[in-house]
């Protein structure tokens, strides 16, 4: 063949894929994915016609190599004109993720945000996706376990199933998600412990577990996370002390403990940790004194270590401290004079209040 022939080849398959109607498979995937949904007030399905699913379907984009769909990405909250021509602030969709959709094998992206009525589980075979980097399914009403085998996605690098109704454990598998850089759970009623070998996920830099019924003790291992930066488990039933190790985490900026039974004492490396900018440790069972430890580094938005067991004074270095915007020491069982410095100028007595025998501003004067 002739060398500029088989370039005309060449160019003309390039052509002809990058135009292609998707699959007729992949069009029939979608239909039974959006006939098992409702979505009454935006009509954003009305699109969902025609053979052209790549280029006319709301929501629907497929890679332009192979032709084959790759991104389903539908908000019920966004700044998308849709939203804003229906002079709605929000949609709602109802019904089932159709396990359908798991024959869309080469999707890259599933985002189903935001619908609030959207029930039923979260189909199965979704792991058998095998390129699959975003699961994004917040803000509806999933019921049912996560998938057991959830960690056979070794794409994954966004998981959030948020403010649904998911049930049952965290999946032991979970922490083989090698590439899983977002990890939103929180809001739902999982139970169960944290996977001990949770530190196992090497990318990961959020952690959002918050406002479950998960119960045991904080990780060792989540101390080894090097890129972790958020970790929130308020609002579950935690128990054990607060890892020492936590304090040493490279790159931790915020920390929520608040609102479970954690004991023990603050580790000092905690309170002296460099860039934690924001603790909150409220409402658990901690003792023992807060940890003397703040340096000219210290640098906190929030401090919240209220509704403990706390004793002994506040310490003298949280004046050295070199910012503290919003500090609740109250509801604990510290005592004695109140360290004066320009840290404390914008605090207002509830921040000492329901103490044992605190004293000086912005508390009345010690007698
Ligand atoms: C800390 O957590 C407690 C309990 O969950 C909550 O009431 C409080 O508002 C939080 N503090 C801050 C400053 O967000």
């Amino acid at each position: 063949m002739a060398p500029s022939f088989s370039l005309l080849l060449l160019s003309l398959s390039v052509l002809v894929s990058a135009t292609a109607p998707c699959p007729a498979s992949d069009s029939a995937a979608l239909m039974a994915f959006r006939s098992a949904l409702s979505e009454p007030y935006l009509g954003i399905f009305s699109s969902w016609t025609g053979h052209d699913c790549c280029s006319k379907w709301y929501g629907v984009s497929c890679d332009p190599a192979t032709g084959r769909v790759a991104d389903i990405t539908l908000r019920g909250e966004s700044e998308d004109p849709i939203l804003a021509h229906a002079g709605r602030s929000g949609g709602i969709m109802s019904g089932r993720i159709s396990p359908e959709i798991c024959r869309l094998d080469r999707l890259t992206t599933l985002v189903l945000a935001d619908w609030k009525q959207i029930s039923g589980p979260i189909p199965p075979c979704i792991t058998s996706l095998p390129l699959l980097r975003i699961l994004d399914l917040i803000g509806n009403r999933l019921s049912g376990p996560l998938p057991a085998d959830i960690g056979r996605l070794s794409h994954l690098t966004v998981l959030n199933v948020a403010d649904n109704q998911i049930s049952g454990q965290i999946p032991a598998s979970l922490p083989s998600l090698s590439s899983l850089m977002h990890l939103d759970l929180s809001n739902n009623r999982l139970s169960g412990r944290v996977p001990p070998n949770f530190g196992d996920l090497r990318m990961l830099s959020r952690a959002l577990l918050a406002r479950n019924q998960i119960s045991g003790p904080i990780p060792a291992s989540i101390c080894s996370m090097a890129r972790l930066a958020d970790l929130d488990l308020a609002g579950n039933r935690i128990s054990g002390e607060v890892p020492v190790a936590l304090g040493s985490m490279p790159v931790l900026s915020s920390l929520y403990l608040d609102g479970n039974r954690i004991s023990g004492r603050i580790p000092a490396g905690i309170i002296g940790s460099r860039g934690l900018g924001m603790l909150n440790l409220s409402r658990n069972a901690l003792e023992g004194e807060i940890p003397d430890a703040f340096t000219p580094r210290s640098y906190f938005m929030v401090l919240d270590l209220s509704y403990n067991r706390l004793r002994g004074h506040v310490p003298r270095t949280l004046s050295s401290a070199a910012y503290i915007g919003h500090l609740d020491l109250s509801h604990n069982h510290l005592c004695g004079p109140i360290p004066d410095g320009s840290n404390f100028d914008h605090l207002e007595a509830t921040s000492f209040a329901g103490n044992d025998c605190l004293c000086g501003a912005p508390l009345p004067a010690c007698g």
